[in-house]
C-alpha cells in the first residue's frame, strides 16, 4: 500500500470537514426548523403528528394572549414561545406551520410578513397555490354540460347521466385541471383574470351548485334590455329536452352526501317565482339543509319564498333594480312594476337574508342623478345593507357614469352600506371602484376618551359602558394599522336599534 503523508493529512482534513459539515448541517437544520404558530388546546395531543409532518419546532408563536401566557415558562416544558415580531427578526427564513383548525385570518396576517409559500397548515383546509375562488368546489350545472367556474374563461364541458354521475365527472375533471395548473401544463384557465396565487381550500369538494338559466322550464316574466339569457328562454321552449331545474334539484336532494349545511345552491334560473314548479322547488329547499342564494327580480310575492327567508338559510338575495324611477324601470325591463318591486322588498322578511341591490349602468338609459339617487333612496328605504355596481357585460364606464358611481359610493360609505363589484366590470372600472372605496372617509375629529368613558361626537354621546342612545347616531372608529380595540364585555349588535 502506498503511504503518502499528504494523503493522510488530506484524509484527516476530510474527516474534520466531514464532522464540521455534520455540525453545520445540524446547525442548518436547527436554524431552518419550523416555527409553529398557535397554542390552542388540541396541540399537546397532536404534537407527535405535527413533528412527524414538519419536524421539531424551533419556537412557538401565536396570538398576543397565547404568547403572553407563556412569557415566563416554556410551552410543554420544552419550547420557547415568543411574539411574532421577535420570530420575524430571529427566524425570517423558516417555514411556519399554523396549528389552528380555522386559519384564514391568520394566513392573511402571516402573509404580510412571510413568503406565503412558507406558510403551511396542520389542521386548516388551506394551502397556498395558483387557483381561483371557483375551481375545486363550484359547478355551473347545465342541462347537458357543466363549467367548473362561473364567469371565468373556462369553456363548458359536455356531460350526461344522472346527477351523481355528472358530479363524479366534475370531480375527475377538476382534479386534473388543478394538477395541470400546478404543473404549468397549459389549461383553459390560462390568462383568466381570476387565476391568482393565494390561500385556497386544499381539498376538492363540491359545495356550490349554480343554476343559471340553463334548463328547459326556466322562464322569466320580464324582458330586460341587457339580459344575456333572453335567447335561452326561446331555445328551451323550442327544445325542452333534458331535466328541468326542479327535476335536477329533486335528484340532488336525494344524495345524502350533499344534504348538509355546507352545500350552497344558487338559484338564478330565469325568474324563480315565475317558474311553474316554483312551489315544488321551495318544498325541496325546505326538505334539505342547503344554504341558498337567490338571484331574483323580486316582482312576484310568493308565500313559500317568504317562509324560506325566515329559516336563516339564505346566503343572500340579489336583485337588479337598475333604476330609481318607474319610467326607467319600464324602459329597461319592459314591464311597469318598479313600485311592486319596492313593495315586495318591504314585504318579504329580508332582515336575515342579506339583501343586495344591484345597479347595472346603461349608457343613455339610467346614467342620470334621478335614477341613481332614486335607487339609493330605495336602498335606504328598504333597509338594504349592500349594493352591487355593474356594467352591461363589462362595457367600460363613460366619464359620466364614473362620476355617478363615485357619488353613489360616497353616499354608501357615509351610511356604512357595503359596496360590491359585480363580476361584469372592466378591469379599469374595477380598479376605479376599488380606489374610491379605499379613499379615507371625511373624518370627524373625536376627542380622546375622557375619564368618564364618554366620547363626545358633534354633541352626541357614545357611552362606552352603557347603551348608545342618540337617535340615528352613526359612529365610526377609524383605527391605524396597528391599533387594537379591547372589548371587556359583550358587543350587542342590534340593527333595529
Ligand atoms: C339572468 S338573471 C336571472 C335571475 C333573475 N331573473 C334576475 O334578473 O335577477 C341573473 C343575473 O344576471 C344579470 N345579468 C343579466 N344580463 C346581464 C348583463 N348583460 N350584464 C350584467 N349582468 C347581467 C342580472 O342582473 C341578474 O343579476
Ligand atoms: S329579470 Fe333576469 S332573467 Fe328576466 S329578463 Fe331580466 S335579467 Fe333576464
Amino acid at each position: 500500500m502506498e503511504f503518502n503523508i499528504a494523503n493522510l493529512f488530506q484524509n484527516s482534513q476530510d474527516k474534520k470537514d466531514d464532522s464540521q459539515d455534520k455540525k453545520d448541517d445540524s446547525q442548518d437544520k436547527k436554524d431552518l426548523a419550523p416555527v409553529f404558530y398557535g397554542i390552542p388546546a388540541h396541540v399537546p395531543n397532536s404534537m407527535s403528528k405535527y413533528i412527524s409532518i414538519a419536524g421539531e419546532p424551533v419556537v412557538f408563536t401565536g396570538s398576543e394572549e397565547e404568547v403572553e401566557k407563556y412569557k415566563n415558562r416554556p410551552y410543554l416544558n420544552k419550547y420557547k414561545v415568543m411574539p411574532l415580531a421577535e420570530v420575524l427578526k430571529q427566524y425570517p427564513e423558516n417555514d411556519i406551520w399554523v396549528t389552528y383548525k380555522i386559519a384564514n385570518t391568520t394566513a392573511k396576517k402571516l402573509a404580510k410578513h412571510y413568503d406565503p409559500k412558507k406558510i403551511h397548515f396542520f389542521e386548516a383546509n388551506l394551502e397556498y397555490k395558483l387557483s381561483c375562488g371557483f375551481i375545486g368546489h363550484f359547478i355551473d350545472y347545465r342541462v347537458d354540460n357543466f363549467s367548473p367556474c362561473c364567469i371565468g374563461k373556462h369553456p363548458s364541458v359536455k356531460t350526461s347521466g344522472t346527477v351523481q354521475e355528472r358530479i363524479a365527472h366534475w370531480e375527475n375533471y377538476t382534479v386534473k385541471l388543478l394538477e395541470d395548473i400546478k404543473n404549468g401544463v397549459p389549461t383553459a384557465c390560462d390568462s383568466c383574470k381570476y387565476l391568482k396565487e393565494g390561500f385556497y381550500p386544499r381539498d376538492i369538494k363540491l359545495d356550490y351548485f349554480c343554476f343559471a338559466t340553463n334548463h328547459p322550464g326556466d322562464v322569466c316574466n320580464l324582458r330586460c334590455s341587457y339580459c344575456f339569457v333572453q335567447n335561452r328562454f326561446q331555445k328551451f321552449k323550442e327544445n325542452p329536452e333534458g331535466l328541468t331545474t326542479y327535476e335536477t334539484l329533486k335528484q340532488l336532494s336525494e344524495i345524502p352526501e350533499y344534504n348538509n349545511s355546507n352545500t350552497t345552491i344558487e338559484l338564478s334560473n330565469g325568474e324563480l317565482c315565475a317558474n311553474k314548479n316554483c312551489n315544488e322547488i321551495f318544498d325541496i329547499l325546505f326538505s334539505t339543509k342547503w344554504k341558498v342564494r337567490f338571484v331574483t327580480n323580486m316582482t312576484i310575492y310568493n308565500e313559500k319564498f317568504a317562509e324560506f327567508l325566515k329559516t336563516g338559510r339564505t346566503v343572500n338575495v340579489l336583485t337588479s333594480l337598475d333604476s330609481g324611477t318607474p319610467e326607467t324601470f319600464l324602459k329597461i325591463k319592459k314591464v311597469d312594476c318598479f313600485n311592486k318591486v319596492v313593495e315586495n322588498l318591504k314585504k318579504y322578511p329580508l332582515e336575515n337574508a342579506n339583501l343586495r341591490l344591484k345597479y347595472i349602468f346603461l349608457e343613455g338609459v339610467n346614467d342620470n342623478e334621478a335614477d341613481v339617487y332614486g335607487f339609493y333612496n330605495v336602498v335606504k328605504e328598504v333597509g338594504c345593507k349592500s349594493i352591487s355596481i355593474s356594467s352591461d357585460r363589462s362595457k367600460p364606464f363613460t366619464e359620466k357614469i364614473r362620476n355617478l358611481v363615485k357619488g353613489l359610493i360616497e353616499k354608501a360609505k357615509e351610511d356604512g352600506v357595503k359596496i360590491f363589484k359585480s363580476a361584469y366590470l372592466s378591469k379599469q372600472d374595477e380598479k376605479y371602484i376599488d380606489d374610491i372605496v379605499a379613499q379615507p372617509r371625511k373624518q370627524k375629529t373625536v376627542a380622546p376618551v375622557p375619564e368618564n368613558k364618554v366620547i363626545n361626537v358633534d354633541g352626541k354621546k357614545i357611552t362606552l359602558d352603557s347603551d348608545l342612545l342618540a337617535d340615528n347616531a352613526k359612529y365610526v372608529i377609524i383605527m391605524g394599522d396597528n391599533s387594537t380595540i379591547t372589548i371587556n364585555g359583550n358587543i350587542i349588535i342590534n340593527p333595529k336599534q
